[in-house]
């Protein structure tokens, strides 16, 4: 074991990222609500992040999501272990006809104790591969305002702010995947 590793904190090499299967919902689920709760205890009402919960990673939402050909979902895994996901897909529906851009980030969430070990920037690399395959020339991702390790992260990413975009406590950022300005 080299000079800095813990052993009981594996390096980001010992992980892998697959796609999602059917298999997986289960671990997803609780990944998602360890993350949620983790990430918007402190943000959002009891409520909301229940009903969120319940909603979005929902058994036959997550089934729909999975075997969507249009979107990419993505798993972490550390041995038999979930300890994140991300999903990219075509432009989320909005009600307004904001300037958004024709893909987005869906989700991207890991449990507390794997962030901020290089995870999420590979999993986000993996994600805009496929983004790239499909041709998308730039994608975006909502963040909540108060999110600010998120924040850090996707300015990190080369995201950048686009405020037309903004939807009430969530910001709007893009990231450009074709070179352009
Ligand atoms: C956001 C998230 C996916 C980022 O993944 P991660 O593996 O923790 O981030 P990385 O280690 O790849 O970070 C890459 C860079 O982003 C920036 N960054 C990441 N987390 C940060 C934090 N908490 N504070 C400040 N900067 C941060 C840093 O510049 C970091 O590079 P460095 O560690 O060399 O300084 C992960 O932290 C997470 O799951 N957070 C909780 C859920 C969440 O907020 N998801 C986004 C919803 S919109």
């Amino acid at each position: 074991m080299g000079f800095n590793q813990s052993p009981t904190r594996p390096q980001a090499e010992a992980i892998t990222i697959t796609v999602a299967q059917p298999e997986d919902i289960p671990a997803l689920q609780a990944t998602a609500a360890a993350s949620w709760w983790a990430t918007y205890g402190r943000l959002l009402s009891t409520s909301f992040i229940e009903n969120f919960l319940a909603r979005a990673y929902s058994s036959d939402r997550l089934t729909v999501h999975l075997a969507d050909p249009t979107c990419h979902f993505l798993v972490v895994k550390t041995g038999m272990a979930l300890i994140g996901f991300g999903q990219v897909g075509p432009t989320m529906s909005r009600r307004d006809k904001a300037p958004v851009a024709p893909a987005d980030l869906y989700r991207l969430y890991l449990l507390p104790r794997w962030q901020r070990r290089g995870i999420g920037a590979r999993l986000l690399l993996e994600l805009e591969g496929w983004l790239r395959q499909q041709e998308y020339p730039y994608y975006g991702a909502y963040v909540h305002e108060r999110n600010e390790p998120a924040k850090h992260f996707y300015a990190r990413q080369g995201f950048v702010h686009a405020p037309a975009c903004d939807v009430q406590d969530e910001w709007y950022l893009v990231k450009r995947l074709d070179g352009c300005g």
